[in-house]
């Protein structure tokens, strides 16, 4: 049928008569943003999806953060506005290789970054996300070997903050692979005033400009609580939406991809639409669901890193 024309009222009305929650992520489209009733980096929104009283989570990210909300959240229904929205890193790390990965190496303690599928998550002992992998590595005894799955600059960088070491699965996120320090630097050169931050998913090559590195809420804490009013963003650029809106009067610009695309837009987060959404609260489907098996599996490492990173 026609899609009504004010999709923000008939969302809002589908919320109520559906006792919904909308959680967005902050690489979302602007207009989801605007209509979500709770915007947040995966650690917060996890933390929202663990909270939440509602009876229907409208998870506006990318799958794997609808199925970490499913994992926490057995009896409620979880939509997700587009089946597709993967997540390229999540990709990198199958759960046969993985398997085979850990055979090989006994006795190793599994800390896996949320970006990952249900079925890697638990094979794991402790998940975490950009805003508390280093805080979780440091509460690990220094004697304790560890496997870090699956970004390798996640990885990297924590080995670097922490002085452990730890086997890294060697996998990566297509949007945060794309900038070019070649680009950044000729910026920053342009604009000697700003000051460039970034998502430690970025390469070692990028992270080396940057001032700060942290989670996408990091990030924007960090621009309203810096002095200076100009920034360089190497992540996604959906997140400049709320560092505009919380700071007006600073500029802020997107770290640029090697080639002239548009590939510094995650192409699976840009998959969801307010159109789509509607449809999905309208429709009650795109579901997301797992067996009980995996979700028990999955819930224990969920909820180790709840506990270690209050
Ligand atoms: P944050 O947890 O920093 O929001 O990161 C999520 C993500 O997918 C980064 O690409
Ligand atoms: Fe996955 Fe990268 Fe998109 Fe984040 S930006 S959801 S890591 S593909």
């Amino acid at each position: 049928g026609a899609l009504p024309l004010d999709l923000f009222d008939a969302i809002a009305t589908l919320k109520k008569e559906l006792n919904a929650v909308i959680l967005a992520h902050y690489y979302q489209e602007a207009d989801i943003q605007d209509i979500a009733d709770f915007i947040g980096d995966s650690l917060q929104l996890a933390r929202a999806a663990a909270e939440t009283n509602a009876d229907v989570i409208v998870f506006a990210g990318v799958h794997f953060m609808a199925e970490t909300a499913k994992i926490l959240n057995p009896e409620k229904l979880v939509l997700l506005p587009d089946l597709n929205a993967g997540c390229s890193l999540a990709d990198t790390c199958p759960p046969k290789e993985f398997a085979a990965f850990k055979a090989a190496h006994p006795g190793h303690l599994v800390i896996s970054y949320v970006n990952c599928s249900a079925e890697i998550k638990a094979m794991s002992d402790i998940i975490c996300t950009s805003s508390n992998a280093v805080k979780i590595v440091e509460q690990i005894p220094k004697e304790q070997p560890i496997i870090f799955a699956p970004d390798r600059n996640l990885g990297r960088y924590v080995i670097k903050k922490t002085g452990r070491d730890m086997v890294l699965w060697q996998g990566s996120c297509i949007v945060h692979e794309t900038f070019s320090e070649k680009k950044i630097v000729q910026l920053k050169i342009a604009h000697p005033e700003a000051e460039a931050i970034a998502h430690p998913e970025c390469e070692e090559s990028v992270l080396r400009h940057a001032s700060f590195i942290g989670s996408t809420a990091a990030l924007l804490k960090y621009c309203q609580e810096s002095p200076s009013q100009e920034f360089i963003i190497a992540t996604e650029p959906g997140i400049i939406h709320q560092m505009q809106k919380a700071a007006p009067q600073k500029h802020f610009i997107p770290a640029p991809p090697e080639n002239n695309c548009n590939c510094n837009e995650c192409p699976f987060m840009r998959l969801n639409t307010l159109e789509k959404l509607y449809l999905a609260m309208k429709n009650r489907t795109p579901e997301i669901t797992m067996s009980e098996e995996i979700r028990l599996a999955a819930l224990r490492p969920m909820q180790r890193m709840l506990e270690m990173s209050l």
